[in-house]
Parts: structure tokens; C-alpha cells; sequence
């Protein structure tokens, strides 16, 4: 009962109330927040990420543009709902080379974090063409002008560039290939061999080699190439049958 009293006291006299809730968020603020400061490194390496490829940051690009985040969050969280749907929780590492994060907050449609792989190239170009035509229920608007809208790759080499100067890893080198993997990407018959020695496998330890496609089934190369090349990818960096957290090395 007393203490149910002094309760009262607080909940009757606003300034009070005020002045101990900050009191109490700010001990609770600094308490999360302090630590932070005093590890050298709060993103925990993993093997096999690497910055995207040319094609698929042009294709980040787009999404950004298109505001897909709007409708699309890209991160799972550790909830078992969540993870038995999407697969494993999102790692901090798989977002280090996205400026700015696409996590989104809001989801009218499904997570993005890995659907890379789970659907064709042919089944991206029909949904995006028309949603409907492959899932009738739903909301999601057409994005057929992609297919006509060819991207020459002009200014892919600023975009890295820009990348790198906000810390993405890019070397020199993938600087000044920069048009050539974006065009080479997206060609089939194209020696690829430079795009592989600079993203693939070999040069991060622990991944994958690039995918090289014609990822919208047409000549040239276009923002639906760019944009599935993107979407592709999105959660196949880092291979999770292996993958074991740093603190159960
Ligand atoms: C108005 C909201 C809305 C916008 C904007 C939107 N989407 Fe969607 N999207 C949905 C809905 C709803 C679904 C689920 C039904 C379906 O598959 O079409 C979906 C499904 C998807 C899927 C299939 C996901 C899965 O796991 O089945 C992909 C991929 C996708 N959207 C990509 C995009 C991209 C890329 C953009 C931006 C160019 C975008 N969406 C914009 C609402 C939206």
C-alpha cells in the first residue's frame, strides 16, 4: 500500500513524472549505448559478403528510385514466425555495404532480405511485368516501363566510386572496370572472366561467383536487368549451411 502511495505521488504531479521517466530512459539509453563505443568492431565479419557488382547496384538504384521499400521490408528478425517464412534472421554484415539501408519498415508485401534464388528470372520479368498474371491476388503495381528503359552504364563508374568514398570496399580496379562488369554481367556470351576475379568466389573467400545472365530474356541491356540482378542476390551472399555465429567458433 505505501508503496502504491508514492506511486501515486509520481503519477499525480506531471514534472515529476516527467523528470524521473527521463531520468529512467536516459540510464536505460546509456546503458545500451555506451558499450557500443568500447568494442572494436560492432558488425562481426562473414564470409562470402561482398559489395554488389555494378548491374546489381544500378539495380539497387532503381529500387531505391522505384521506392519499393515502401511496400518491402529487407530485414528478418530473429522471431520464429519470421525465420521458419524468410529463413535465417538478417545479419548485421549482410546490410555493411548498403548506403542508404533499404530495411524498410512497413510490409503490404513480403520480406526481400533472401529472395534471391527463390524464383526465376522468368517468373521476376512476368511479376514485374504484372504482378497478377502470376500471383491474382495480388497489389502490386506494374513495372513493364523497365523493360523498355535501356541503361548504358555511363555513370556506373561514379556511382562506385561514390560507394567507395562512404567506405564500401571497391578497389581501384573495380573503379575503372566498372562499365565493363556491368555490361559483361548481363551477357552470357561476354568474357566475364575479370567480373569473377574481382567479385567472384576467388577473390571472397567463402562465396559465390557472380551471376552472369540475361536476366530480363532481352538484347540489351535494360533497368529490368539491372533491378532482377539485384533482387537475385539479395540474401545468397553469405552461405548459412556453414555459417556459425562468432561466438560458437
Ligand atoms: C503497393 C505495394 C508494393 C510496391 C510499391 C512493390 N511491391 Fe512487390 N509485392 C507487393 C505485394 C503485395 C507482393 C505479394 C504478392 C505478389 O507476389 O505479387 C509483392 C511481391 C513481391 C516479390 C515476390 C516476393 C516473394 O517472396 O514472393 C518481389 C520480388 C517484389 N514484390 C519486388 C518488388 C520490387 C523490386 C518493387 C519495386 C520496383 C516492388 N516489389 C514494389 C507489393 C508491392
Amino acid at each position: 500500500m505505501a508503496l502504491l502511495d508514492k506511486h501515486k505521488a509520481i503519477e499525480t504531479h506531471a514534472t515529476l513524472l516527467m523528470v524521473l521517466a527521463f531520468l529512467t530512459v536516459t540510464i536505460g539509453g546509456l546503458v545500451q549505448i555506451v558499450p557500443l563505443f568500447y568494442l572494436e568492431n560492432t558488425i562481426e565479419d562473414v564470409d562470402g559478403m561482398r559489395p554488389y557488382t555494378p548491374l546489381e547496384l544500378a539495380g539497387r538504384q532503381i529500387y531505391i528510385r522505384e521506392g519499393c521499400a515502401v511496400c518491402h521490408s529487407q530485414m528478418i528478425r530473429p522471431m520464429r514466425d519470421e525465420v521458419e517464412r524468410y529463413g535465417h534472421y538478417s545479419l548485421a554484415a549482410e546490410s555493411k555495404y548498403d548506403h542508404p539501408f533499404q530495411w524498410g519498415s512497413k510490409r503490404t508485401g513480403p520480406d526481400l532480405a533472401r529472395v534471391g534464388g527463390r524464383y526465376s528470372d522468368e517468373w521476376h520479368r512476368d511479376h514485374f511485368f504484372d504482378a497478377k498474371s502470376v500471383v491474382p491476388e495480388s497489389v502490386m503495381p506494374p513495372y513493364g516501363f523497365l523493360f523498355s528503359a535501356k541503361l548504358d552504364g555511363e555513370d556506373i563508374g561514379d556511382m562506385v566510386k561514390a560507394n567507395a568514398m562512404v567506405g564500401v570496399p571497391y578497389t581501384e580496379e573495380m573503379i575503372a572496370e566498372a562499365k565493363a562488369d556491368f555490361s559483361a554481367q548481363a551477357d552470357p556470351n561476354a568474357d566475364s572472366d575479370g567480373l569473377q576475379a574481382r567479385y567472384g568466389a576467388a577473390a571472397f573467400p567463402g562465396g559465390r561467383d557472380v551471376n552472369v545472365r540475361n536476366f530480363d530474356g532481352q538484347p540489351g541491356i535494360t533497368e529490368a536487368d539491372a533491378l532482377i540482378a539485384y533482387i537475385q542476390v539479395l540474401g545468397t551472399m553469405v552461405d548459412f549451411s556453414t555459417f556459425l555465429p562468432d561466438a560458437n567458433r
